[in-house]
């Protein structure tokens, strides 16, 4: 939820905007070109209103303002505004792409917000949870509000803060200057603050320094040659530099061109770890697609193979170092339970089917908002599976500090480096499926289900369950997924027809079975999040129980079909199950392997998709269904990318 961009470096360097057709380096200089390129590239965060602050003047002695601008609507709008006024060359800039919790999506309620002296600008993302408090001690006083957010208190609070501090400045025991000054208010106010926040303020008096702030929200410093910078995650600076530090939780941190110093809210020193950022700036542009979401579809096979490139060793065994957990853990684990939400728990369904067969451990699968309420059982033995594409879903957070708390190991499985979820977990094994832009997660799941399946593997490898052979076969199948999927991308045209004749339909029920069940499951939020529609997955055995009273005539029934050469009969009972539903009236679209066709009788249509082992079938049958979800929102004139009400990185509970 809401991105968050920071820079502190020259006022230009010469190099023009990456934003095409808008804010050029003559609108705002390189801060607002960093800005806008940072929130372009965070717009899937929150997309209902954007706004930049710059520190500007103060050259030739002319005098130094604060210059906000900010609109309601995408970021377009808020290029069109500088466009339009464009705004002086600055070195410090702060912009903020908004998705409202407080207020609804206004210019007003828009960031940043200022102080009442309009020295200070602040940028937020989270919710400050005692801001009512706060808000009625201060309208008390006098100071007037300008708009409806939680945010618009700790604009007025630093202000006064910031005031104090920079008065203090020189003084004995004072701040040693201006941006010490400012990173001290931050610190005082932050120490009042409860809830979730990410603050970033700049001040008139405290030129070229952002001041940052976190807690239970993501922030990320970018290490530049002369600039700096601050982002809710690393995509907000990729275009720019690759080594980056990670913030701790109730930290405060003070850029400038050339320094970055952080501390805890105490004023403690803090040295943050370091990391290099392995996303390049090109696989977060849209490379000639008309959606990221498509991009990111096509992307599937590189994401599978990255994600399992480097971890077997030269006999082909798996390797997992960088897991860095003790095997006594994983030896004497007697329970997983994989903490996740959404499609990233669809991924650990998919998984619990592999890794019991394979480890014959007990998984169970929990959404990470329902787990610490129903007082999860969990001890020493226990390992915690947390999966998340951002690293960052609250619900996740939550869930995560609640199993460490109660003893258990927990062990992340993200795509994104320098997230809170591996910052904050025993362990983390990353998935390297590149930035993903579309708020639609598609590449992020292959991966997760690559990397669960790697870690399943490593289990059984580890505990003896699987002989070394037996491990090396499905590596070998793991392997050739990448080329599995890409035969499924290169035959898509039928489903994207498809999509488009079916464009009106009020409703699209998901059958699958086994490993098809989670499938059937992300097919349906695939088409409710994208194309607004009733979309419903069930397992294919619960249908008699009930949901096959929805069917009618011509309802649009999609069957994920198991390989015929899985276990018990399921193969025969998906396809007596398409059967049941199409006598009802149904049209059926099956999803079934090349050279299945004992589906034929069941089916108003095919849709092929190579053969592959039955626990990899996920990988190849999800495809279709992600491009169906995509093509049916295109058709309706939707935004692909950027759905309604949505937004990628969930950072509240
Ligand atoms: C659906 C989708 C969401 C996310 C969920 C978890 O397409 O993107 O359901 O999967 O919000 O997000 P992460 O994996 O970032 O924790």
């Amino acid at each position: 939820m809401c991105g968050i961009v920071g820079y502190a470096g020259p006022a230009s360097t010469g190099r023009s905007s990456v934003l095409e057709g808008g804010a050029g380096p003559d609108s705002g200089g390189e801060a607002l070109a960093a800005v806008l390129e940072g929130l372009r590239r965070l717009e899937y965060r929150g997309y209902d209103s954007a706004g930049v602050a710059l520190v500007t003047g103060g050259e030739d002695g002319s005098e130094r303002s604060l210059s906000t601008t900010k609109r309601a609507g995408r970021l377009a709008r808020l290029v069109e505004a500088l466009d339009a006024e464009p705004l002086p060359a600055s070195s410090t800039a702060i912009g903020h792409t908004r998705w409202a919790t407080h207020g609804g999506p206004t210019d007003a309620n828009a960031h940043p917000h200022t102080s009442a002296d309009g020295r200070l600008a602040v940028i937020h993302n989270g919710i400050i949870e005692n801001y009512a408090t706060l808000k009625a001690d201060l309208q008390a006083e006098g100071v007037e509000f300008a708009s409806q957010t939680d945010t618009e208190v700790t604009a007025h609070l630093l202000g006064r803060a910031a005031a104090a501090a920079l008065a203090e400045v020189g003084a004995d025991g004072g701040p040693a200057d201006a941006g010490e000054a400012l990173a001290e208010a931050m610190r005082r106010v932050c120490r009042e603050l409860e809830g979730a926040f990410t603050l970033l303020a700049v001040h008139v008096d405290a030129p070229g320094v952002v001041v940052g702030a976190r807690r239970n929200s993501p922030l990320v410093v970018g290490l530049g040659e002369g600039a700096n910078y601050l982002g809710s995650d690393v995509a907000a600076f990729i275009g720019r530099t690759r080594s980056a530090l990670e913030l701790g939780q109730d930290q405060v941190v003070r850029i400038t061109a050339d320094d970055v110093v952080v501390t805890t809210f105490d004023g403690a020193p803090v040295t943050p770890r370091a990391f290099s950022v392995d996303w390049d700036a090109a696989a977060a542009e849209k490379g000639g697609y008309d959606w990221y979401m498509d991009k990111e579809i096509h992307e599937q096979p590189k994401a599978v193979a990255d994600t399992l490139l480097g971890r077997t060793d030269a006999s082909g065994a798996l390797v997992l170092d960088e897991l860095r957990m003790d095997t006594a853990v994983l030896r004497r684990t007697d329970k997983i339970i994989v903490i996740a939400c959404g499609t990233s728990a669809y991924a650990g369904h998919v998984a619990k089917y592999a890794v019991e067969h394979w480890c014959r451990i007990p998984v169970e699968v929990e959404l990470a908002s329902e787990f610490r309420y129903r007082d999860p059982v969990l001890t020493e033995r226990t390992l915690v599976v947390a999966i998340s594409q951002s690293g960052e879903s609250m619900d996740v957070v939550m869930a995560v500090r609640h199993a460490r708390e109660q003893g258990a190991k927990v062990l992340a499985i993200c795509n994104t480096q320098g997230s809170t979820i591996p910052r904050e977990a025993d362990a983390a094994l990353y998935t390297h499926a590149g930035p993903e832009v579309a708020v639609a997660s598609t590449k992020a799941f292959l991966a997760q289900i690559t990397a669960c399946y790697l870690l399943g593997l490593f289990l059984a490898q580890l505990r003896g369950n699987m002989f070394a052979d037996e491990v090396r076969t499905v590596l070998r199948q793991l392997h050739a997924m990448p080329e599995a999927v890409q035969t499924v991308l290169d035959r898509t045209e039928e489903v994207r027809e498809l999509a488009r004749e079916l464009v009106d339909a009020k409703s699209v029920l998901f059958l699958g079975r086994h490993v098809g069940f989670p499938v059937a499951l992300e097919g349906a939020l695939k088409l409710k999040e994208l194309a607004y529609l009733h979309a419903e997955g069930f397992a294919a055995g619960e249908l008699k129980h009930g949901p096959i009273a929805l069917v009618e005539e011509g309802q649009p029934v999609f069957v994920i079909v198991p390989s015929p050469d899985s276990r018990d009969s399921l193969h025969a009972k998906v396809v007596s199950n398409a059967q049941e539903v199409r006598a009802r009236g149904a049209r059926t679209i099956v999803i079934a392997e090349d050279g299945d066709d004992a589906v034929l009788g069941s089916a108003d249509l095919v849709i092929r998709v190579p053969r592959v082992p039955t626990l990899m079938a996920p990988l190849v049958t999800v495809v279709p269904l992600q491009v169906f979800a995509m093509e049916v929102a295109s058709a309706k004139g939707l935004d692909v990318d950027q759905p309604r009400n949505l937004a990628k990185s969930v950072t509240v509970e």
